[in-house]
Parts: structure tokens; C-alpha cells; sequence
């Protein structure tokens, strides 16, 4: 069975159709799919969908786009959704300077407190990065004492060196329907992620797959990223190593 790492099922895009897609999980052989929360609404609106739903389960926290947003309410928040078994982790958080909707430096802060936070609440970390790896590196390197319950590289697009360095740091790294595209370049950095740290995701709505480009992304399509990287990976079963490791990470 296959394990959707990180899916936005409570964005408003597919909240409508949550159960539709619940009830589809296991004729597309999904056992569990982790609901990401971005920002204060969606991670409450992800907690929602894990109490009614077997197979959500939610993440809670702030997008590095709604940075400028966070406050130690949300915090507080947070804290309180995490006593809930199915609350599995703190995210997404990260850096984002290819879109730079929040200011970089409030971006740094928030990213640097919510990794706090989740050390506290015994919480793996879900990371965004996007054209910001090396604060991002340096960020966790100077946490990394705080990186003991784990995480993931969400929708991985760094070099391998940047790979290493994270999984030096306990850190799991995830890909996504990009591997599908034709312009992917990063095929060396799948096949070089040791086995027992490889996720897959979909981040739907977004990241739809070949050949549904256009369409908004869902959690049946991960069967196609899958597929992709198994082409890539002979030297591993990827639906049974993925799900593996999305258990222990999650610890789900
Ligand atoms: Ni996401």
C-alpha cells in the first residue's frame, strides 16, 4: 500500500470532494495520506478531516508564504492539536525565496521557531524549501540538536550534496508528480537518497502528474510517482520502502 506524505486535501480547491477522495484511497491502494497544513485555517481544517476520516491524518503549521502572519497564537494553537494522536506533525514550514511573499528574515524567524516548537511537542518537521537551500541548510544545521523526532524535504529540488547534508541530518526526503515532468533533472539525486529515506507525496492540488497536467493534482495519482521513480530505483520494491518509512517517520 502506499503512503501520500503530503497532501493538501484541506485546501479549498479539494475540501468539497474530501470524502469522494477518502472513499476512492483504497481502490488506488492508499492506506494512509498525511493532510498538510500551510497556515492557522488549514492546519485546523486538516485536524477536521484526521478526526473524521481513518485514513487523514494532519500536519499543523505556517507556510513560509504566511510567515508574516504567525503569531504565538497560532503557536499556542498548534500546541493543542498536537495532543491529538492523528496530529503526526509540524508543517509546512520552511523558506520560499522563489516566491518571496513574506520578508526573508521574518521567513528565518518563523521557520527557526516552529522547529522549536515541534522539538517541544515531540513532532517530526514537514520543510518547504524553494531557491533558499543554503539558509534553509544552515537553519537546520544550527537546530539540529532539535531535529530529533525527524522530518522531511518536502518536494525535493536540491542537488545530491544538498541531499547528503539534509539526510546527514536524520532528515527523510520526499518527491512528487515533478518526477514525471520531462524537464526533471534531478533523477541522480532519486536514485541517490539511501532507501530507508525515501517518502512519496503529492502535494495535490498542486504537482499533477503526467499525463494530467491541468487538472487539480489528487492522492489516487501517486501511483504515477511511484512508477516513475521504481524505473529509477530496480534496486528496491519503492511502494513497500516508502510506506515503510512513512510509518516510522510519522510514526503512523
Ligand atoms: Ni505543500
Amino acid at each position: 500500500m502506499l503512503i501520500d506524505t503530503h497532501a493538501h486535501v484541506n485546501d479549498e480547491r479539494l475540501m468539497p470532494f474530501a470524502a469522494d477522495i477518502h472513499d476512492g484511497l483504497k481502490d488506488a491502494g492508499i492506506e494512509k495520506v498525511v493532510v498538510a497544513g500551510y497556515d492557522r485555517a488549514s492546519s485546523e481544517r486538516a485536524v477536521l478531516l484526521s478526526r473524521e476520516y481513518p485514513a487523514y491524518y494532519a500536519s499543523v503549521g505556517i507556510h513560509p508564504h504566511d510567515s508574516d502572519s504567525a503569531s504565538a497564537d497560532d503557536y499556542a494553537l498548534f500546541g493543542k492539536l498536537s495532543s491529538e494522536s492523528k496530529c503526526v506533525a509540524i508543517g509546512e514550514i520552511g523558506l520560499d525565496y522563489y516566491y518571496d511573499l513574506s520578508e526573508r528574515e521574518i521567513q528565518k524567524k518563523v521557520f527557526a521557531e516552529q522547529i522549536e516548537l515541534a522539538y517541544s511537542l515531540k513532532k517530526p518537521i514537514i520543510i518547504h524549501v524553494r531557491d533558499a537551500y543554503g539558509d534553509a541548510l544552515k537553519i537546520l544545521r544550527d537546530s539540529s540538536k532539535l531535529l530529533a523526532y525527524g522530518g522531511v524535504m518536502h518536494c525535493f529540488g536540491g542537488s545530491a550534496e544538498v541531499m547528503r547534508e539534509a539526510v546527514g541530518l536524520g532528515l527523510y526526503i520526499a518527491f512528487g508528480g515533478a518526477v514525471t515532468f520531462k524537464n526533471f533533472a534531478k533523477s541522480d539525486v532519486v536514485r541517490a537518497v539511501p532507501a530507508e529515506r525515501l517518502l512519496l507525496e503529492t502535494d495535490c492540488p498542486y504537482m499533477t502528474p503526467v499525463p494530467f497536467r491541468g487538472k487539480d493534482n489528487r492522492p489516487e495519482y501517486i501511483g504515477l510517482v511511484r512508477d516513475k521513480i521504481q524505473e529509477w530505483r530496480q534496486d528496491i520494491d519503492v511502494e513497500e520502502v516508502t510506506c515503510k518509512n512513512a510509518k516510522t517517520l510519522f510514526n503512523i
